[in-house]
């Protein structure tokens, strides 16, 4: 295929539309004030204003396993309900959704429709159904004439109304390829679908799916949020380790243009597909997890193995991806069979590292502190973050012993506790509210968060300009945070209100800010009650 050659404002608005969206803070313009010293192309980072994406996304996405003929509704909805019941929501996995599964065509208006066929409920009901779930929705488009297979129209010359139709669907997240392009310039392409994401009002993920074509590292933190660096990891169904590694190594060099809001995207996981061992999707998570790439699941959740659920929910392991320094770890030594990855320093001070086998046979290999940016002498703890054993204090460094295909995946500190970075589970992301009455009423709605991380969090602040009818208030218990929010419908016209709530955060420990958390609030009036006062 040719893409493997490659190589508050206040959102209410009756009857649903998307103008607009609550957040604490108007988004500034672009600015060069925010250049940050380890982006030398970047000029802003577009995540600066929306808050999205400060630690690298994390969900499923379908390519990987099952290509774009099986996707429908029914499949997507049994991979909300795996990634429920099988715990890895609980351990952070957010985004889901169809990718090229001809989910939609273009109407002779120009707007695009769902392909009922497949999505019974409408894109935007299936939607629907993963934020009641406490999930992010996930969709994918292309930036050229027609998606990478043909089977779907791409937003070419059409960006601001597909923007418009992914923004009423209700997608948090948005993949754009890069097929059938043909003459395009890709920067000027990709920045218009930003300014469009823009002008439809909802804050979403932006994807860049260039497979490295344009060198989107130079460029894209200022419009997007992720950009993959590779061609596709594996063709679907089956996993190519060899392949996957080639990832990595490309992946491992462009380090330096990563961090919180702007991510290297070496492609969705092959952690538990066929064609791999579990020692090999362990090995996998690792590389994946040392290079703050973004954790998206591709294989089938209907159908793990124990060995495969224990990988992707070790949150150990995820604290490294979703560390709030952002930095990406890469190779600090090799000699082409061994390799030591490092350069990975952690908010509580602590250093990541992992130790790579590529060899047949087992190997031993030290690390020394100062690989690690450690000095020499100091005492230092070792936590091994698959076997969840600490040793230790030791001075000098560690010698590990690691098996073919395998790493030893380790934190290295001078305190023997190692504490894990804020990882956030949603009971919902969405609150649907309907009055009955013609009289005023008062309705509340809750949705809870909680951090299944260690530090205590402050209060989440919710934005300011939240529409007229919707107030918000926050309550802490225990490691939860509960959102109510109370709807008033005094004054107002039978209809459909809807507005984005946007709460922000700071992790106590780095005092580097966590992604911004944002969830729909539907009011629903039954009857005109604007007549009456508040
Ligand atoms: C490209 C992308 C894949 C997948 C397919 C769909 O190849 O890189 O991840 O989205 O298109 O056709």
């Amino acid at each position: 295929m040719k893409k493997i050659l490659l190589i508050t404002a206040v959102a209410m608005c009756a009857l649903l539309s998307y103008n607009g969206f609550a957040r604490s803070r108007e988004l500034s313009p672009r600015s060069r004030s925010v250049l940050s010293a380890g982006q030398p192309f970047a000029s802003a980072i577009h995540a600066l204003d929306d808050g999205l994406a400060m630690t690298p996304p994390m969900g499923w996405y379908p390519w990987n396993i099952f290509g774009e003929e099986p996707q429908n509704e029914k499949l997507i909805k049994e991979i909300v309900d795996a990634l429920v019941s099988s715990g890895l929501k609980d351990a952070g996995y957010a985004f889901v959704g169809p990718d090229e599964g001809i989910c939609f065509y273009r109407q002779a208006d120009g707007r695009l429709a769902t392909n009922l066929e497949r999505y019974p409920s409408g894109l935007g009901g299936l939607g629907d159904y993963s934020h009641k779930k406490g999930l992010k929705y996930a969709l994918y488009t292309d930036a050229g004439t027609r998606t990478c297979s043909t089977a779907m129209p791409g937003t070419k010359d059409h960006e601001f109304e597909d923007m418009r139709r992914f923004a009423e669907w209700r997608a948090d997240y948005i993949k754009i390829d890069w097929c059938n392009t043909e003459g395009q310039d890709i920067v000027k392409t990709y920045t218009t679908l930003h300014d469009a994401q823009h002008a439809a009002g909802r804050p979403v993920v932006h994807s860049l799916c260039s497979w490295g074509e344009g060198y989107p590292w130079r460029w894209a933190a200022e419009v997007g949020h992720l950009w993959r660096t590779t061609a596709d990891i594996c063709a679907p169904g089956q996993a190519d380790w060899a392949r996957a590694m080639r990832m990595a190594y490309a992946n491992e060099k462009l380090a330096a243009f990563a961090g919180p809001g702007h991510w290297n995207d070496p492609d969705m996981m092959i952690a538990g597909m066929p064609g791999i061992s579990e020692t090999q999707s362990r090995s996998f998570f690792s590389l994946w997890c040392l290079m703050a790439a973004p954790l998206i699941a591709g294989n089938d959740l209907r159908s793990m193995s124990e060995a495969t659920v224990e990988t992707l929910t070790n949150l150990e392991a995820i604290a490294i991806d979703q560390d709030p320094l952002g930095i990406q770890g890469k190779i600090v030594w090799t000699d082409g069979t061994i390799s030591i990855w490092a350069g990975k320093p952690l908010f509580d001070g602590s250093q990541a590292a992992l130790v790579f086998n590529q060899g047949r046979h087992p190997a031993e290999k030290r690390v020394a502190w100062p690989e690690l940016g450690i000095d020499a002498e100091a005492a230092c703890y070792v936590r091994n973050l698959w076997t969840h054993e600490t040793s230790g204090p030791l001075t000098g460094g560690v010698t590990v012993g690691v098996a073919p295909d395998d790493v030893a995946l380790i934190r290295v500190s001078t305190k023997k506790d190692f504490p894990l970075p804020p990882i956030m589970v949603a009971d919902s992301y969405l609150v649907s509210l309907l009055t009955s009455g013609s009289a005023p009423e008062k309705l509340t709605g809750a949705i809870t968060m909680t951090n299944k991380g260690s530090a205590e969090l402050p209060l989440w602040r919710v934005g300011e300009g939240l529409p007229s009818w919707l107030s918000v208030t926050v309550a802490k218990n225990g490691n939860s945070q509960t959102f109510t929010n109370t709807v008033s419908s005094a004054g107002l016209k039978k209809g459909s209100y809807h507005a984005v709530v946007r709460a922000d955060n700071t992790e106590p420990v780095s005092g580097k800010p966590m992604s911004a958390l944002y969830y729909d609030v539907d009011l629903e009036v039954a009857r005109d009650v604007s007549g009456q006062s508040k």
